[in-house]
């Protein structure tokens, strides 16, 4: 509890006793029925759960126990395993239910008994994590009717961990997989990550950074193999399939070939003969994430090819043994000269993968950040999305804060992936939402969901931040429900983590919804980007990337700034739109103010729709930012007597490190843009 390590399956003795005795008196006996591994761990986290939250573990009975079965029971197991499930069968459409879908039944008056069932082993257990949490946020057990199944197929975390331990864009120490270039032995933190995600309904990962060094390239060789199939067999027992990153030149660098030319048969027979390997040690391999011709990683692009001969060269190799193919769309001319006004970073992505719409083959997605950009507290979001049709699609987050703070600021960053999944792109007219594309709703597709950067690393609270356990958490929520709200989130992950006291809960809701803006507010402004420090990207620094070949600038001169992406006078990036969206960004009067300055160059006198100044906008938004980051350390203060005395100082640590850090950013945004700009402060506040 101390340390943050049990995150939010930190179980504790229910306080308040009438709940406690209402808990246990439906949860007296167990009938669990089945032990497949899938199985077995639904039993251990039950039985523990209960066992703590309640004082006493349940009784576990046998199917037949006949009379006693008359007291109140929990029967638990996939319909159709025993005839106790029965009643659920009429109520329920279970053959609708699939892998992964599950059915919570209990009404008090008939039968005195909780059903938690499936068609599916994996949807038992997904039941058994859902009801521990109705137990954790003090929900009512008497009349339960609830049925869940997931919005996405794919729900995914992508580590970034390389095989010396450390982790790229890492804020929470080292590797839980791999150190100094092997595989950690003792892996029961690995378990217990497993039983996290699993218990968010999270069902894919990979293990190893998109960036695939030597050593890592070598996960696919018999000499890691047999590490690579252990930890899949821990992930197996939480239905979590694992995948790999994979070096697009393995061929080359493993197989002592002279090319990696995707059309090369030999290429393609050295691929086929790799995959066949792989699924010797691990039957249920999920497949290979690849970050091709992309900041520095080889690709089919070396050969003259595209991305469709490379993702499709590898496709085919996994297709015999069902694995799949997450070919990345993070491609960008990363050498660009700053002084060339025509290329835009943000039309990289779609420029290239959009002629090979629909040349893709069934078993591939191309995974898609959710900006065009990388990652920015503000960005649009990507115009592939509703741009392709004919290709399955996973959008990808990253909760890992490289761009929001570290894990040393607080930025709750649900409302923002909200914001993705919300946006509409109007792709089959009103309502096409990237929740529908991604998923493959909105066109037809067989696959489909969403991958982030993980934030986790073997610090003692996993995510550095306590409080950024609720990005992980609120992650792994919105991948099985994108309709839930940042609240409703915020609310389980609370109650879960720290209990139900109701001042812990109303000052930390506060404290997670606010973050976000927060942040943005005393960053960079108006959804212009960057302004960090290169490579390491953390505090400010205006023109950080302004001189650089990343393709990343804000344009600011002494009459205004922003960068112009329309069509009428810029990169033309805001007609990779489908109306009205394309028109809502083409135009400075319907612009939303939040991504002005991604659009549209502008005076720093033009008036923003809140009836401000571009420039008053700045300065008061950082005042106010970093005014109320300082609230927040202090808003956390008044929890000292109802938190932990550990995690209270650990979070209270940071965020009067944030405080300060707030304070760094508004001068120097206020400063930089106030000596630029030559107007001073409406309101006369202190700019250096
Ligand atoms: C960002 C990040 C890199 C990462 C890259 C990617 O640019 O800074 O560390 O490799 O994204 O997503 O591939």
């Amino acid at each position: 509890t101390e340390s943050g390590y049990a995150c939010w399956l930190d179980y504790r003795l229910i306080p308040n006793e009438p709940l406690r005795s209402a808990y246990r008196k439906r949860c007296s006996q167990l009938v669990m029925i089945g032990d497949s591994p899938l199985l077995q761990a639904a039993r251990r986290e039950l039985n523990l759960a209960l066992g703590v939250m309640l004082g006493e573990a349940p009784v576990e009975a046998e199917e037949d126990a006949g009379a006693e079965l008359s007291l109140p029971v929990l029967v638990v197991g996939t319909i159709g395993s025993s005839q106790l499930l029965n009643p659920l069968a009429s109520l329920y459409h279970f053959d609708e239910l699939g892998e992964e879908g599950y059915v919570i039944h209990g009404s008090g008056s008939d039968d005195n008994r909780i059903y938690l069932s499936a068609d599916a082993d994996k949807g038992v257990l997904y039941a058994v994590f859902h009801f521990i949490r109705l137990l954790q946020t003090g929900a009512s057990i008497e009349q339960l009717a609830i049925r869940e199944l997931p919005s996405n197929g794919l729900r995914m975390i992508n580590h970034w961990d390389n095989m010396d331990g450390s982790i790229e864009r890492g804020y929470a120490g080292r590797s839980i997989f791999f150190h100094e270039g092997r595989f950690i032995e003792d892996q029961e933190r690995v378990r217990d990550y497993a039983r996290l995600l699993a218990s968010g309904g999270i069902n894919a990962l990979t293990i190893n950074n998109v960036n695939v060094h030597s050593q890592e390239s070598k996960l696919i060789t018999d000499e890691f193999l047999p590490d690579v199939a252990k930890t899949a067999a821990i992930f197996r027992e939480y239905g979590i399939r694992l995948y790999l990153s994979v070096n697009y030149a393995s061929p080359m660098e493993l197989g002592g070939l002279s090319t990696a030319d995707p059309l090369a048969p030999e290429v393609a027979e050295w691929w086929h003969g790799a995959a066949k390997n792989i699924y010797r040690y691990i039957p249920d391999f999920g497949g290979f994430v690849v970050k091709a011709d992309s900041e520095f990683r080889p690709g089919p692009f070396t050969y003259g090819r595209n991305h469709a001969d490379g993702a499709n060269m590898l496709a085919d190799a996994l297709a015999p043994f069902g694995g799949e193919v997450i070919w990345r769309c993070f491609v960008y001319n990363c050498l660009q000269n700053w002084r060339d006004r025509i290329t835009d970073r943000a039309r990289a992505a779609y420029d290239h993968f959009m002629p090979l719409d629909g040349t893709f083959r069934d078993n591939v997605m191309l995974q898609i950040k959710n900006g065009p950009m990388d990652f920015q507290v503000r960005e649009p979001v990507s115009p592939l999305f509703g741009g392709l049709k004919e290709t399955n699609q996973l959008l990808e987050l990253q909760i890992t804060q490289e761009y929001t703070g570290q894990q040393k600021h607080l930025c709750f960053l649900v409302p923002q992936w909200k914001e993705v999944f919300d946006f509409d792109t109007h792709a089959q007219g009103e309502g096409s939402t990237v929740a529908e594309v991604a998923s493959g709703r909105l066109f037809g597709r067989a696959r489909g969901g969403v991958a982030a950067v993980a934030n986790i690393g073997d610090d003692a609270s996993w995510s550095g931040h306590i409080l950024a356990q609720a990005n992980w958490y609120g992650y792994a929520r919105l991948a099985w429900n994108p309709k839930l709200s940042a609240e409703q989130i915020a609310r389980e992950w609370i109650a879960m983590t720290f209990g139900l006291d109701s001042a812990v809960e109303r000052v930390l809701l506060g404290m997670l919804l606010s973050s976000y803006r927060i942040y943005e507010d005393y960053t960079a402004p108006l959804g212009v980007g960057w302004m960090v420090n290169p490579n390491h990207h953390y505090g400010p620094n205006v023109d950080g990337y302004e001189y650089s070949k990343w393709g990343t600038y804000h344009y600011a001169d002494c009459h205004g700034m922003g960068v112009d992406r329309t069509v009428r006078s810029g990169t033309g990036y805001a007609g990779q739109y489908h109306s009205p969206v394309a028109e809502r960004y083409e135009s400075t009067a319907l612009c939303p103010d939040e991504l002005l300055l991604f659009f549209q160059h502008v005076p720093y006198t033009h008036r923003l729709k809140s009836g401000k100044t571009v420039i008053q906008h700045i300065y008061d938004t950082h005042f106010e930012g970093a005014e109320r980051a300082a609230q927040l350390a202090e808003q956390w203060k008044s929890l000292a007597s109802l938190v932990d005395s550990a995690r209270f100082g650990q979070v209270l640590d940071r965020l009067a490190h944030q405080a300060e850090h707030a304070e760094e950013w508004r001068d120097c945004i206020n400063t930089y843009f106030y000596r630029k700009s030559g107007i001073a402060d409406e309101r006369g506040r202190l700019i250096y």
